[in-house]
């Protein structure tokens, strides 16, 4: 098989071309990652000089190039990594969120089209469904759950979504759509909740939770979300969605003490302030879907899967302490200057 995976420098597509490459050595990988802010050559170093994997620096928005890219390499699938990931930053500042995570998935959709791509895997989020109350333990996000989404973010992430069905509907293109949980493990960028208090935390600096803390997501280890993409690739039907989630919910501050515990660090550095603007309550993935359909299962349970990601940031400081030194520390006092 020939996979265009976009987004493979960051931190899902970069933990899915590794899953795939070792999975299917004798596969063809092409990545496709413009290096924003969040795209790090770092993490696919270690695969990086396999005879069968091709990295190509460029935007998904750039219809000339990704046509050219397309025309020459012909591929089976493409899977659609490639976004402006974090809330916080669509809250700042939203335009870059909607020309990538909409009109840069229409470009790839062409693309395909035009090349005769047998699939286009759209990854997208559980944030598309907006949020679930925190006093509702029995409501959860299925597939029928309707679009209703908070943030910037995630509103260009939902405009992405009905786009590929769209594309699926009108030109038949062969699309599947997965809405994944929060994830958390190895190569995830510091700015977000779990790897920002870990680093935070292992500096002794103080450790920010918005507003009260009592916020819910529910966590997923970045390797059970690959396990399920693939599943979906090759056995998923086409037209679908696919929700994928595996129980784990937790508040942010369960997150942040479970953090500090095994850091060994006291909870004196949690330091409540301003909440997030429209705050998203309670992520919540009913993966039955996925479960009785593909036979996915994850491996990690939050327990489990937060230790060897605290494990992977103190063996892998040089990945990270390089970004933190990087224009990071520009962005770590703007974002966080107004929430004293
Ligand atoms: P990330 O921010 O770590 O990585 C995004 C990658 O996309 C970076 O390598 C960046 O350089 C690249 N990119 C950005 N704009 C680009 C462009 N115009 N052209 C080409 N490349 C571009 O993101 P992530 O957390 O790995 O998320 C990956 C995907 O998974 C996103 O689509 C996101 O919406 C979705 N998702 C994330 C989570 C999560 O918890 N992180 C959960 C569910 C779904
Ligand atoms: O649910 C999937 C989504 O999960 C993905 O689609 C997004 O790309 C990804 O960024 C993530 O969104 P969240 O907003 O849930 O993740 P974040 O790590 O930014 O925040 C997790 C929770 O922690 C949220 O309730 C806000 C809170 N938080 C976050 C930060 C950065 C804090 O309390 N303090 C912080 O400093």
């Amino acid at each position: 098989m020939k996979l265009c995976i976009t987004g493979g420098a960051g931190f899902i597509g970069g933990n899915f071309a590794h899953y795939w490459v070792n999975t299917y050595p004798e596969d063809r990988v092409v990545v496709l990652d413009l290096l924003t802010y969040a795209g790090n050559l770092q993490t696919l170093q270690p695969i990086l000089d396999r005879p069968n994997v091709r990295f190509v620096r460029g935007d998904i928005r750039d219809r000339q190039q990704v046509e050219a890219l397309f025309e020459q390499e012909h591929f089976d699938a493409v899977v659609n990594f490639a976004a402006e990931t974090h809330v916080d930053r669509s809250v700042e500042d939203p335009e870059v969120f909607i020309s990538t995570n909409i009109i840069g998935t229409q470009v790839l959709m062409d693309a395909c089209r035009k090349t005769g791509v047998s699939r286009f895997h759209q990854i997208s989020t559980d944030e598309v469904y907006g949020d679930l109350p925190l006093d509702r333990p029995d409501l959860f996000f299925t597939e029928q759950t309707p679009i209703h989404a908070s943030s910037p973010y995630s509103a260009a992430k939902a405009g992405a979504d009905l786009l590929v069905q769209a594309y699926h509907r009108t030109f038949g293109l062969p699309v599947t759509i997965s809405r994944c949980s929060n994830n958390y493990g190895p190569y995830h960028f510091p700015e977000k909740l779990i790897p920002l208090m870990i680093t935070r935390a292992l500096a002794d600096q103080s450790l920010p939770v918005y507003g009260n803390g009592a916020n819910v997501r529910d966590w997923l280890h970045v390797s059970d979300h690959c396990t399920a993409i693939d599943l979906i690739l090759r056995h998923g039907r086409v037209g679908e969605v696919y929700n994928i989630g595996g129980h784990n919910e937790r508040t942010n501050l369960e997150v942040v003490r479970t953090i500090l515990k095994a850091l060994n660090k006291p909870e004196s550095l949690i330091h409540f302030v301003k909440d997030r603007p429209g705050h998203d309550l309670r992520y919540a993935i009913d993966p039955t879907k996925i479960e009785t359909e593909l036979g996915w299962k994850p491996q990690y349970t939050f327990d489990t899967g937060i230790l060897q990601t605290i494990d992977w940031y103190l063996t892998h400081r040089d990945w990270w302490e390089r970004i933190l030194q990087g224009e990071y520390q520009d962005y770590y006092r703007q974002m966080y200057k107004d929430r004293p």
